[in-house]
């Protein structure tokens, strides 16, 4: 929560979940989110180009929030650190990965979908958490009641998050953001061409001016 993040993150309210195979496809990738008007990208390490993914957007395109996705190890988290991610987002949680994160001022987004995984993450100071997959664990009913007995925490659910759902998402007091994949599925720009990217960002992008504001 460094920094004004919790605020920025409200404020992004769409976290688009990237997936890229090839490094050259990082620029253009962030150049589609932010034209489209969704300025933020979680890059997962679940490819061996993510570092380099974070590292060329970071250095190249100023006005994107970009992050690290799918971390799950301390080495993972320090690569992406080092190559100049702004927050880290886990879909579970691992302490030494919040030691770290603690210790350095580094923004993290642990993901938590119980009870005791709440308390656990809640007792270490965080008041925002991941909720995943959300389509699995309840969706908004399941992030509803939560936040009605851990008062005042609040979710980033991503997991069956889509056009169709965002406004009910975003319209819960339970919700800070809500982050997904389908605005960025690589089938949309395997032929490099991300006009199709940053048109379903735009649609995104207007869903939240309709019901953030
Ligand atoms: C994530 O890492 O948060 C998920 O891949 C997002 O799920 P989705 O593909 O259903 O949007």
């Amino acid at each position: 929560k460094e920094n004004g993040f919790y605020e920025q993150l409200e404020k992004t309210a769409v976290v688009p979940v990237v997936v890229l195979e090839k490094v050259e496809d990082a620029v253009p990738m962030a150049n589609a989110l932010v034209k489209g008007g969704l300025p933020a990208a979680e890059v997962t390490f679940r490819t061996a180009a993510a570092a380099d993914c974070i590292r060329e957007m970071s250095e190249k395109c100023p006005d994107i929030l970009v992050g690290a996705g799918t971390v799950v190890n301390l080495e993972q988290c320090k690569r992406a650190v080092e190559a100049g991610a702004k927050f880290i987002v886990s879909p579970g949680y691992d302490d030494a990965i919040i030691d770290y994160c603690l210790e350095n001022k580094v923004n993290l987004i642990p993901g938590a979908v119980t009870p005791a995984e709440l308390t656990h993450l809640i007792n270490r100071g965080f008041d925002i958490t991941k909720f995943f997959p959300a389509n699995l664990y309840g969706g908004l009913k399941a992030t509803e009641t939560l936040s009605a007995v851990f008062v005042g925490h609040r979710f980033m659910p991503t997991g069956g998050v889509n056009l169709e759902n965002l406004p009910e998402f975003l319209g819960s007091k339970s919700i800070i953001a809500a982050g997904g994949t389908w605005m960025v599925k690589p089938a949309l720009f395997a032929d490099g061409d991300f006009s199709k990217v940053e048109e379903m960002t735009a649609e995104a992008a207007a869903v939240v001016k309709k019901v953030r504001g």
